[in-house]
């Protein structure tokens, strides 16, 4: 049999990744925290209508990258779906529990894996994890302004540099359905020239066309601005928008074409995007999402959120260049001169993680060398030494691994010494 290996696009994270993946996700809870967010957890997998009927049938994500499942538990053969996203399912989750009348401040966050079947590339993987928020019941555009400081606030919590945050306002329904009209006329004659992708774009979402990745695409709408099919209020709102993140300091550019992948935006929707990520520059993207708690059963609700790659958000600090070395995980070993220790190294270690002190016991019996060399490489800064010497007087050696200098001491002020790092 072949070796077995993780699929494609998917990766395990081992030991030494997952600490930089804890303090990311450490981090981000603290902002959220700031702000009000409580977290949510939602199913890895779900009803396939929560994701058709909210990106939009003919989206690339729906169309292209959904991974269906065959619901094999039965619920009368509708079709399962693993999560490519998590917008839908937490809307899904406020209208099952009427979180929207029962959860006060209606702000949640997310963070875990999703699923996209894309062919495997940097950047884009079928499982990655994102890290999201979702406010419910604010249409006011301070809403969106403080939603963007949250996001900067994110960013810079992480360490990141460099970022550009780029915005847009797609309109309200009907504006859409405007401008989609006139872009599909406009383009119509042109049908021939647009690439594969593009011509059925075209007849079924012609707001992508704007960001297809094929030049002459581009090229061929390039004249054309949709802010232009914007409605008089959705603009003023716009305005609002962005005159509050002038005074809240948060840079931003003006980007007209960029329209987002998913159909549930309306008005302000955004995208950050860092120049370490290579063709796929998207660290993270989110916008309003006005009509979709109506549109999956709820009561008329205004909504706004984002989410961020967090794989995304790891490759553009490693861009940024090496990371400062951390600090042990392990910072005391406990060693045994003789197999008789044993039992004291453990009940010496359990006192240890009594106080909080993360350690290692030697719970086998072999030469102290070798211990001290595993201590080493475990990068401990102390052992704690137990010998039958030391058991009779109920001290411990305590050996400096860095100096080599080592003392005996009673247990109480061979604890208070490690605690206090010297
Ligand atoms: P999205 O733009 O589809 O938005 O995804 C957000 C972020 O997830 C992307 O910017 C990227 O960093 C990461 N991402 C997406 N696909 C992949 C992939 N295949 N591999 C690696 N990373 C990926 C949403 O998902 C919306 N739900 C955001 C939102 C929340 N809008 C409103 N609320």
């Amino acid at each position: 049999m072949n070796p077995l290996k993780a699929l494609g696009g998917t990766s395990d994270i081992l030991p030494e990744e997952a600490r930089a993946w804890q303090q990311l996700e450490h981090q981000a809870r603290r902002v959220f925290h700031l702000y009000g967010y409580q977290e949510i957890r939602t199913p890895l997998i779900e009803e396939a209508a929560v994701f058709t009927s909210s990106l939009g049938e003919a989206a690339e994500i729906v169309t292209k990258q959904m991974y269906f499942l065959e619901d094999r538990g039965g619920r009368g053969g509708r079709s399962a779906a693993l999560r490519p996203e998590g917008t839908a399912s937490v809307v899904r989750a406020l209208i099952e529990h009427g979180l929207d009348r029962t959860a006060g401040l209606c702000r949640f966050y997310y963070l875990g894996p999703m699923f996209r079947a894309e062919r495997p590339q940097k950047g884009r993987r079928r499982q990655f994890h994102q890290i999201g928020v979702e406010v419910f019941g604010s249409a006011s555009p301070h809403q969106d302004v403080e939603l963007l400081l949250l996001l900067k606030r994110l960013l810079e919590e992480w360490g990141l540099n460099g970022w550009k945050l780029r915005i847009n306002s797609l309109g309200c329904r009907e504006d859409r359905a405007k401008i989609v009209e006139h872009l599909r006329a406009a383009l119509a004659p042109q049908a021939a020239k647009l690439c594969e992708d593009c011509r059925v774009r075209l007849e079924k979402n012609p707001l992508r066309i704007l960001d297809c990745k094929e030049e002459r695409c581009r090229e061929l709408s390039g004249g054309m601005d949709l802010f232009e099919g914007v409605c008089a209020a959705c603009k003023e709102n716009f305005a609002k928008v962005t005159e509050g993140l002038e005074r809240a300091q948060v840079p931003f550019e003006r980007d007209p074409r960029l329209v987002r992948g998913l159909d549930y935006y309306s008005r302000t929707c955004f995208e950050v995007v860092h120049p370490g990520l290579g063709s796929q520059d998207a660290l993270g993207g989110g916008g309003r999402y006005d009509d979709l708690v109506e549109l999956l059963g709820g009561a008329p609700t205004p909504a706004i959120g984002f989410a961020v790659g967090l794989e995304r958000v790891l490759m553009a600090l490693e861009s940024a260049g090496p990371k400062p070395p951390e600090a042990a995980a392990l910072p005391v070993y406990v060693a045994t001169v003789t197999a008789a220790e044993l039992p004291n190294a453990l009940q010496l270690a359990e006192q240890l993680r009594r106080g909080g002190i993360a350690c290692f016991a030697n719970l086998e019996e072999r030469p102290l060398g070798r211990q001290m060399k595993q201590a080493s490489s475990l990068g401990a800064r102390f052992a704690l030494i137990l010998g039958p010497d030391e058991v009779k007087e109920g001290n411990v050696t305590v050996k400096e691994m860095q100096s080599g200098e080592q003392k005996k001491e009673s247990i109480a002020d061979a604890i208070r010494r490690v605690s206090d790092g010297g």
